[in-house]
């Protein structure tokens, strides 16, 4: 059920022999000039983007670029001047030369807040060898050795929610999004503290509250930097930056005093325990991880399971299907389970953008990129794209069933989709989000009937989140 080109990459590691015989392939080629969007000296094409909506309409707006200048482009939108690519060969082609330390890019206004006040931060925020060493321990850990039982615990977190839903029966869902943050922390919690989680719930269940608030508030005010740089904010004392560092300030706070709480329950057989016994990691690096996590875990776990809501309460038959399946099989081994989540994170792909800069030149099909440049993979555009996705706008599950050839049915390139990015830098969390995410939908429909009353579109919070409330309304199921 996770990301299976993931898995790949982390059993080869050694530079996998796929990878580098379709380097082989491509770099001989002859190579065309990479196509440029036109723009003003400095600021490029900042007012067409302003014109277009904004940050929050980035990636209709790329999708259009790449629709009027091919699959291969570059343009300089206010402070961000990148190549953006969207076929998937070229991503391969990108993964399979980005070295051994790959490096990404972070929002420059988290990189200013940390410059500004001596901020250290975890896994997301290094890179190089500091980056490497903690991400091999914690390859082992949260993905190779990823720890099943931990779904004991799970069953507590999803119980309470419910709980607190039995009260809406019949009724729309009053804050469904604030219900998933807390769902989302409280499901990090359990992980992090294992058997231990009923005993420590209770004290650590304004912190968690606290933290569901804020965490949101950071993304909705970094994508607010998209059209003015977060440098000139701040020097202007401008208040998007005054803002920003609120929120900021406000999950950091929260969740480090979490995390200082949940450290005297590391003695239990959780992700605490193998973190702080098995490795010799100094504890201000532990708490630097684990407050990165926990944030990480916050926002994109309850972004997803909300579009997986939102997308099966327009789908009566499917819910239905599911509900039987799940009478007899597992939620681990539930095929349908699986294609449903797979389905819905191509369609709302929470990170419509994956990003990296390359020390060396990257040789691409048709075009090379010189060494340091920014390449953006436009995945909303690669995910929606009918060359790749039969039918891509719409929900179906059953495209990633397979055929006798082993190919999925209505799949032409699956690599067009990568929900949880590439390679050595793609996202630890995978294997948890991807099983509380099962887990949460597979219990929410044993128990609900769901219904999805109005349609949402997609914006961006810097991650994929709709443009207005989603009103589900739940009735028990019988
Ligand atoms: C649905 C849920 C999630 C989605 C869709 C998601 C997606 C992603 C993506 C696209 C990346 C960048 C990958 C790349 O550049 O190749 C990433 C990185 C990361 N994610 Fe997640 N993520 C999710 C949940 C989580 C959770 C629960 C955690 C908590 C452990 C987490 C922690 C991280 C960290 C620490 C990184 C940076 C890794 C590194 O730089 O080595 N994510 N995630």
């Amino acid at each position: 059920m996770f990301n299976r080109h993931c898995i790949l990459f982390l059993r080869n590691n050694t530079k996998n022999k796929f990878m580098s015989s379709i380097i082989k392939d491509y770099t001989n080629e002859s190579k065309k000039d990479i196509p440029i969007v036109k723009g003003l000296p400095v600021v490029g094409t900042i007012f067409s983007i302003l014109l277009a909506g904004g940050g929050r309409k980035l990636h209709e707006y790329i999708d259009k670029r790449h629709q009027q200048y091919g699959s291969v482009f570059r343009e300089k939108l206010g402070p961000l001047d990148a190549v953006w690519i969207s076929d998937p060969l070229d991503m391969k082609l990108l993964f399979a030369q980005e070295g051994k330390y790959p490096q990404h890019m972070l929002p420059e206004a988290w990189l200013l807040y940390n410059d500004t006040y001596g901020q250290q931060r975890g896994l997301y925020f290094m890179d190089g060898k500091e980056w490497w060493k903690y991400r091999q321990i914690l390859n082992k850990i949260m993905l190779k050795d990823f720890n099943i039982n931990l779904i004991k615990s799970y069953n507590t977190v999803t119980n309470d929610l419910f709980t607190e839903w039995e009260n809406y029966n019949g009724q729309v869902i009053p804050n469904l999004i604030a219900d998933l943050y807390k769902l989302s922390i409280s499901f990090m919690v359990a992980h992090l503290v294992g058997r231990a989680y009923d005993e420590c719930k209770m004290h650590v269940s304004n912190d968690v509250n606290c933290l569901a608030q804020s965490i949101q508030k950071v993304f909705q005010c970094t994508v607010k930097f998209t059209v003015i740089p977060a440098k000139t904010a701040k020097l202007l004392k401008l208040n998007i930056w005054n803002d920003f560092v609120c929120a900021v300030d406000s999950s950091i706070d929260s969740a480090s005093n979490l995390v200082s709480k949940l450290l005297s329950y590391s003695g239990g057989d959780g992700l605490l325990n193998s973190i702080s016994n098995t490795h010799d990691i100094p504890i201000d690096m532990i708490k630097r991880l684990i407050v990165d996590f926990i944030i990480a875990a916050g926002d994109t776990t309850a972004y997803s399971t909300q579009w997986a809501l939102y997308t099966l309460g327009l789908e009566k038959s499917t819910q239905n299907n599911l509900r039987k399946c799940l009478l007899d099989t597992d939620f681990l081994e539930c095929d349908l389970l699986n294609n449903i989540l797979k389905e819905v994170l191509r369609m709302y792909p929470l990170a419509p953008f994956i990003v990296r800069i390359s020390p060396n030149d990257v040789y691409l099909k048709n075009h090379i990129i010189p060494a340091n440049n920014l390449i953006i993979m436009s995945m909303f555009t690669s995910c929606r794209n009918r060359k790749y996705f039969q039918c891509p706008n719409e929900f179906k599950p059953d495209r990633w069933n397979r055929q006798l050839n082993n190919k999925y049915y209505g799949v032409i390139e699956p690599f067009a989709t990568l929900p949880y990015g590439f390679g050595t830098r793609s996202c630890i969390g995978q294997k948890m989000a991807n099983t509380q995410m099962c887990f949460t939908i597979a219990e929410c429909i044993k128990r609900y009937e769901i219904k999805t009353i109005n349609p949402v579109k997609i914006v961006l919070d810097l991650i994929t989140v709709p443009d207005s409330c989603v009103n589900i309304k739940i009735h028990k199921v019988k």
